[in-house]
This record gives structure tokens, sequence and C-alpha cells, in this order.
């Protein structure tokens, strides 16, 4: 199973003036130099949205293609290593839980498709 790691580069998108670079963009940057530690850049994607507008900045982890996807909100930078390491894990097919400085920031689920 291959995990995708997506990084909103739009929040937050009711800043006014908005910032440049964006809480989006700052964090795709720690995530992406997190991917590259752990030798996985290719597993992050740069999106415009995820859905958390309301409570910025988000990101979603889909497991695999048709897997389930998580969805976070309210993210800092400091979180790219956890969330990188969570997806890497999920991958891999454990069934790890979110992890804890994560846990409140889930902002959904989605299941994975069936059959
Ligand atoms: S604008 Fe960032 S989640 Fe929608």
């Amino acid at each position: 199973m291959k995990a995708r790691l997506f990084v909103c580069t739009t929040c937050d998108r009711y800043a006014l003036p908005p910032p440049s670079p964006t809480r989006g963009e700052t964090m795709l940057a720690s995530v992406q130099h997190a991917a590259e530690l752990l030798g996985v850049p290719g597993m992050v994607s740069a999106v415009p949205c995820v859905n958390s507008c309301p409570r910025p900045a988000g990101a979603a982890v889909r497991e695999g293609r048709g897997g389930g996807v998580f969805r976070f909100a309210l993210l800092t930078p400091e979180d790219a290593p956890a969330l990188v390491e969570f997806a890497l894990r999920r991958a891999s097919g454990e069934a790890v839980d979110v992890p804890e400085s994560l846990a409140g920031r889930v902002a959904s689920y989605t299941l994975p498709r069936v059959g």
C-alpha cells in the first residue's frame, strides 16, 4: 500500500491580509523536509484545499489507492515529523493509531472503498 500525504497550501484562506508564505506553504515546507529526512519525498503533494478550511492548516493522509483517508486540521510545522511517520506506518499495513500529538486534530476519517 502506498500512502500519500496531501498538504493544503491555501490555508488560511480566511486570513486578512493573507500572509506570504501562507500557513499552508509553511506547513508544506516542513512536511517535505520531514519526508526527505525519512527518504520518502515523493509521498507529499501540495493541493489547494483538503476541506479543513475553517480550522487551518489542513492535510490529508490517504492509505493507498482506494484506502481510507485521515483528514487533519490545525496543524503546525512541528507536527510534520509525526504526520509523515504516521502516513508511512499506515502505508506499511501497521494498524497504528493516530499519534497522541495529532489525535485532537483529526477532522474526519473516510472509510476505504469496499471491494
Ligand atoms: S483552504 Fe486549506 S483546507 Fe481548505
